[in-house]
């Protein structure tokens, strides 16, 4: 399904591949923490392995050093044709300790460098400081329409190939 081999992740303990359907009960305790519902989106093991199926999908998942999931990205909107790469659900098992970060820095990598899109974006609830700061750190920005213009959706976050390309690296970001 996909063209990329494991790599290893900007935190040291942990690597990253495709999802296979193994994975799915990994995932869905990832997206069912404590405290996360009001965050991420659920879907059942049929919704999922279902998407897994789908070739404008990509499934990532983060391992620990024991090759267990602590985290998973998804990809939506992928066609040869696509400019645009949804970036649909992502969640680290435990948070704060750079899974996230490394969970999406792969997936922009994927999305400019192997798929050669030309926009990443996301849906992200303004409440949701932890995902806004990563996202912000990584190079994304809001669509900047108010609150109110949102009438109750979340925030949508963008980044462009050029904006990916001039972020300054990780040592240089404040
Ligand atoms: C959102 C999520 C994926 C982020 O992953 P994470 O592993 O917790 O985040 P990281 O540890 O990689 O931290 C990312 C950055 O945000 C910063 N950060 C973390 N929490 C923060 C907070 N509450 N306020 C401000 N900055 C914060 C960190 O300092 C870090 O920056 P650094 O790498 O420069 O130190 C994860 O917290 C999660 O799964 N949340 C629940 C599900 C969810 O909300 N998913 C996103 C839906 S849009």
């Amino acid at each position: 399904m996909m063209g990329i081999a494991p790599q290893p992740a900007a935190t040291a303990t942990i690597s990253l591949r495709p999802a296979t359907h193994d994975d799915v009960d990994a995932i869905m305790a990832c997206e069912r923490q404590p405290g996360y519902d009001d965050t991420v989106g659920r879907w059942s093991r049929e919704e999922h392995l279902a998407a897994l199926a789908e070739p404008s999908h990509r499934y990532i998942v983060a391992l620990d050093s024991h090759n267990a999931v602590i985290g998973f990205v998804i990809l939506q909107e992928i066609a040869p044709a696509a400019s645009a790469v949804l970036v649909r659900r992502i969640a680290a098992l435990s948070q704060g300790r750079g899974h996230g970060r490394a969970l999406l820095d792969h997936a922009l990598a994927l999305i400019f460098d192997e798929l050669g899109a030309a926009k990443a974006w996301l849906r992200v609830w303004p409440h949701n400081a932890r995902g806004m700061a990563l996202y912000t750190k990584l190079g994304m920005r809001e669509d900047g329409l108010s609150a109110v213009q949102r009438n109750g959706a979340p925030a949508v976050m963008t980044i462009d190939a050029a904006r990916y390309r001039d972020r300054k690296p990780r040592s240089e970001t404040p």
